[in-house]
Order: structure tokens, then C-alpha cells, then sequence
């Protein structure tokens, strides 16, 4: 029987940049998890008897917010329920299957790279039926729903057995287990030349993948053994773990440790790469050399035309307002329309929608197409890998190449995680206070063009969404940034990103860091980052 319940409403459930973010034991509160998919359903409109897509990253929590959910939607007249057997579905094939299916829209268990277990995080967001994350429009009235909500409505009923493909009833619901790689394995194989990177597995060119014990497991383990024929041992950490065996899966060179060790080793593997919590994430590394997720998405612009899927050309890039200008020198190249967004996946649905783009990607190491509308860790190493089957070079060849080509666009982001939310908002004013002063001055030897706070409109809906981050902005085309993050579950983060650009072929083997460091020490001194917050480093430089 459907039932209604009171409850009492929560505050603090406004989404951040990828849906709503905390501790288990926070989820774990009285009604707290059917407050906000309650406050959901009552917003997204009339979805009687159409589908709803479930599934999440296997993380701690998972399976009991799964049982929730399928009840929930049942007592609102949801006709059909999609999960993924074992509660399992990556976010870019939750994606797939909303679009395949023509579902309404999803809910995506999510907290992708963050760490999960009792003690860590678990998450929630709301996908529509273009398969990507709600506009800012739907995640705000969700908001607003979930703090003036006092009933929610959830059927009786025993848990539906999610290990076992099949198909059940909750009430009038259907509920269909379904295989979570099958539909998203499809896919792949529509856009890439799976029997090009097939013999080039076959040959002496060894990769590794590392899937960090989150949800790419399975799907690794599908594609690149099974149907690829690489080693199973060529896949690290298969097995999806509720806490990541106590990792933090997110792929970068801090925390992909192992990975990285064998990359830049003795014997190391042609090609490597890892992918995060939920799978939208990617890395990507060749024989001692790291690519950064700014250039990956320049190089897959660049020789799009080697997958069969884009081989008839791309409709225009896009790429988040931190991210390196690499993928800009491309489509300047190309005569390809190149935009700019605000950080996080939302911004680049509508463009997708419009066919205004087709190739996206953020610094954070997610790139993606309109294949579907969520970033994609498995599809950029399967691009990849069709690159490199195609062109026959090492992944370090196909870099240099490019640079000389396009020139080098020095990339960096310092991460300062866990500062208590005052001072980063501290460091930020003090950055804004300083812009007056910069505005036609110099710094670090350089001639700052302009700084601003940077808004957005959307060509498409027109929406504006303002303070997105600190920009100072050179002549010379390098850029300072500041950010707060917004996807951070404890205190803040502050982020920086520094970039300047190189052509000059004998200036481009240059370290990173070093190449920078000018940047970097002025940012500290005009931020006073280290008196303000009492950090001396940054937690994390990607
Ligand atoms: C971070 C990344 C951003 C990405 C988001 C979700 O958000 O910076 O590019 O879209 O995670 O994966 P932030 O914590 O910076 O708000
Ligand atoms: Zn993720």
C-alpha cells in the first residue's frame, strides 16, 4: 500500500556542482534521503507511468538508498524502474540508459572521487531525460521543495532482490534489473574501431587500467578484456569495494598511486589510465609521461577523425572556464565554434542538446561528447586508444607533435582542501580587493590584460550564472584563478589554476612546475594565502 509519511523538512539540501553532497551518517538521519527524493518528484513535473533510471557507484550506503528510492518512486506512480544489478551503473552509463530508453530522467548514487564508507561520503543527484544533470532551474526549485516539505509517500513492501537480473513488481511498479555494462558497451562499440585497438592489444603494446576498486571494474573488465582481448591483469583494483578499499579513487597523480608507480617504472606499460568513484573521470598517462586532461581533450579534437563515430566532424568544443586553451589553438585550426563554460557538467547539456558541440571537457580530468550528457573516464580511453592504434605513435610522439604544432598551453592546479570556510572566503576578498591595483599593471613580469569575477550566459536558455571564479587574465594569454570548490563535503577548498602558453618548440620541455612558478608565487603573495589559512602547500597539484 502506498502510504504518506510527515516528516520534518532539512535546510542544508541545496545541491553543489554535481548534486547533493555529505557523510553517510548524515544521509543516514531520520528521513533525510526521502526528504530530497520526495522534494524531487514533487518538482520534476508529471512522470506517471513513464521509467526512472537507478543506480550508483557501489559506495557504502548504495544498496539501502536503492530499496528506498524503488519504493519511493513506486508510491509516486512512477510505471518502471531501470537499476543496475548489484545497485550498480557508472554515471555515464546511467546516462546511455536514460537516453536509450527514453526514461524520464535518473537518480545517480553518486559522490564520484570523493572516498566512501561508514565514515565517508555518499551522494544523490537528478538526472532528465537528456541524460544529463538538472539544470540549475530543477536543482533550485529541489531545493526549495526540500525545505518547506512535510509528507513523502512510499510504499510497503519486501527489497527487491537487485543482485539478480530479472524483472519484478513493487505495488503497480515494474522494476528490471538489468546488466549495467550491456547497453553502455554498445555504445562504445558504435563509436570506436574495436577492431583496430583489438590487434593493437594483440601486438607488443601493453596498457594498464586501473579502476581504483570503484564502479569501472566490471566495465573495464567487459570492454578492454573480454571484448579487446587485453590481460585481465592489465586491469587494477577490478572489483567494486563499498569503501574503495580504503582508497580515495580519483584519478590523478596523487591518489592513483600504484598506477602511476608502474607508468613512470622499470618495464612501464605503452599506455595507462584510471578512472574515478563513478566513472565520469579519466587519466591518462603513456611510458613516463602524463597528459593533462587540458591536453587530452586538445589531442582527441585534433584526431577525432581517426574514431568512426566522429569521423563526419564535430559539430563545435567546449570546454570549463579553468580548463587550458589548448583545445582552443585546435578549433581556431580547425574552424571549429569553441566555448567557454562555467565549472561543472551541467553547462554543456544544452550546448550538446542544440548540436552546437560535440567534444567537451574540464581540467578536473573529465572529458566527453554528446554521446551521452555526463563526462566519460571509459570513452577517453577508448578514444585513446583508437588514436594510437590508428597513428601508430607513443602517446608521448602524439604530445610532442602536438605542441609543435598548436604550441604548449603549461598547465596547474593547486588544491588547498579542508580550509575552514571563513578564511577561504577571506583569501577570495583579498584577491577581489587586489584586482583595482592589477587592472593595466604587471605581474609576475607579465602585463595583466584584465581581472574580473567570471559570469556566464547561456547561449542557449539565456540563464546568467554569476561569481564562477577570480580571474586575472595577461596579455600574453596566461591566466591566474582563483575558486571555491563545490563539490567539498568538510570546511573548503580553495583551487588555483595557473596556465601560460608556450610556441616556441625549444621552450616547451620545460618542467611544469618551473615553467609556472613565476604564477604560482604571485598568486601566494597577492592572495597572502599562507597567513590568512596557515598552509604553506597545497593538499593536491594536478
Ligand atoms: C570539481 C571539478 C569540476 C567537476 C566537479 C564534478 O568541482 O573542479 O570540474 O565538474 O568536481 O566532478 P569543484 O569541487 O571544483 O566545484
Ligand atoms: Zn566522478
Amino acid at each position: 500500500m502506498p502510504n504518506t509519511y510527515h516528516t520534518e523538512a532539512y535546510d542544508d539540501q541545496r545541491p553543489g556542482t554535481s548534486g547533493l553532497r555529505k557523510k553517510v551518517s548524515h544521509f543516514q538521519q531520520p528521513n533525510y534521503l526521502h526528504n530530497f527524493v520526495q522534494a524531487t518528484f514533487d518538482v520534476i513535473g508529471n512522470f506517471a507511468g513513464s521509467t526512472l533510471v537507478v543506480g550508483g557507484d557501489g559506495r557504502y550506503y548504495n544498496r539501502e538508498a536503492i530499496q528506498i528510492i524503488l519504493r519511493m518512486a513506486a508510491a509516486n506512480g512512477f510505471g518502471r524502474v531501470l537499476v543496475g544489478a548489484g545497485g550498480i551503473l557508472s554515471t555515464p552509463a546511467a546516462s546511455c540508459i536514460i537516453r536509450k530508453h527514453g526514461a524520464y530522467g535518473g537518480l545517480i548514487l553518486s559522490a564520484s572521487h570523493n572516498p566512501g564508507g561508514p565514515n565517508e561520503d555518499f551522494g544523490i543527484k537528478y538526472n532528465t531525460g537528456n541524460g544529463g544533470p538538472a539544470p540549475e532551474s530543477v536543482t533550485e526549485a529541489i531545493f526549495s521543495r526540500s525545505i518547506e516539505i512535510t509528507r513523502y509517500r512510499m510504499l510497503e513492501a519486501a527489497d527487491i532482490p537487485i543482485d539478480n537480473i530479472g524483472s519484478y513488481y513493487l505495488g503497480e511498479m515494474a522494476v528490471e534489473v538489468i546488466d549495467p555494462t550491456e547497453e553502455y558497451t554498445k555504445l562504445m562499440e558504435s563509436l570506436f574501431d574495436f577492431d583496430a585497438i583489438r590487434h593493437l592489444l594483440a601486438g607488443d603494446f601493453s596498457i594498464l587500467f586501473d579502476a581504483m576498486h570503484a564502479v569501472t571494474g566490471p566495465y573495464a573488465m567487459e570492454i578492454l578484456h573480454h571484448r579487446l582481448g587485453a590481460p585481465a591483469e592489465a586491469i587494477l583494483n577490478a572489483e567494486p569495494k563499498e569503501d574503495f578499499g580504503g582508497g580515495h579513487p580519483d584519478p590523478n597523480l596523487t591518489y592513483a598511486k600504484e598506477l602511476v608507480a608502474r607508468m613512470f617504472g622499470e618495464d612501464a606499460p605503452a599506455f595507462g589510465a584510471a578512472s574515478d568513484g563513478d566513472g565520469d573521470r579519466n587519466m591518462v598517462l603513456g611510458d613516463h609521461f602524463f597528459v593533462t586532461p587540458s591536453d587530452s581533450l586538445a589531442v582527441l579534437t585534433a584526431n577525432a577523425d581517426c574514431a568512426p563515430g566522429y569521423a563526419n566532424g564535430l559539430d563545435g568544443v567546449a570546454r570549463s572556464m579553468p580548463t587550458s586553451g589548448a583545445v582552443d589553438q585546435v578549433a581556431k585550426a580547425m574552424g571549429l565554434e569553441c566555448f567557454e563554460t562555467p565549472t561543472g557538467w551541467k553547462f554543456f547539456g544544452n550546448l550538446m542538446d542544440a548540436h552546437r558541440v560535440t567534444l567537451c571537457g574540464e581540467e578536473s580530468f573529465g572529458t566527453g561528447s554528446s554521446h551521452v550528457r555526463e563526462k566519460d573516464g571509459l570513452w577517453a580511453v577508448l578514444f585513446w586508444l583508437n588514436i594510437l592504434a590508428v597513428r601508430k605513435l607513443s602517446v608521448t610522439e602524439i604530445m610532442q607533435q602536438h605542441w609543435v604544432k598548436y604550441g604548449r598551453n603549461y598547465y596547474s592546479r593547486h588544491d588547498y582542501e579542508g580550509v575552514e570556510t571563513t578564511a577561504a572566503q577571506a583569501v577570495m576578498h583579498r584577491v577581489q580587493a587586489a584586482f583595482p591595483a592589477l587592472q593595466d599593471g604587471t605581474l609576475a613580469g607579465r602585463e595583466v590584460a584584465t581581472c574580473d569575477d567570471f559570469a556566464y550566459r547561456d547561449p542557449i536558455d539565456d540563464s546568467l550564472s554569476e561569481h564562477q571564479g577570480l580571474r586575472i587574465l595577461f596579455t600574453d594569454g596566461s591566466r591566474i584563478i582563483f575558486r571555491l570548490s563545490g563539490t567539498g563535503t568538510v570546511g573548503a577548498t580553495i583551487r588555483i589554476y595557473f596556465e601560460s602558453f608556450e610556441s616556441d618548440v625549444a621552450r616547451q620541455g620545460q618542467d611544469t612546475q618551473a615553467a609556472l612558478a613565476g604564477l604560482i608565487h604571485s598568486a601566494e603573495s597577492i592572495s597572502d594565502l599562507a597567513n590568512i589559512t596557515g598552509r604553506s602547500a597545497p593538499t593536491v597539484i594536478t
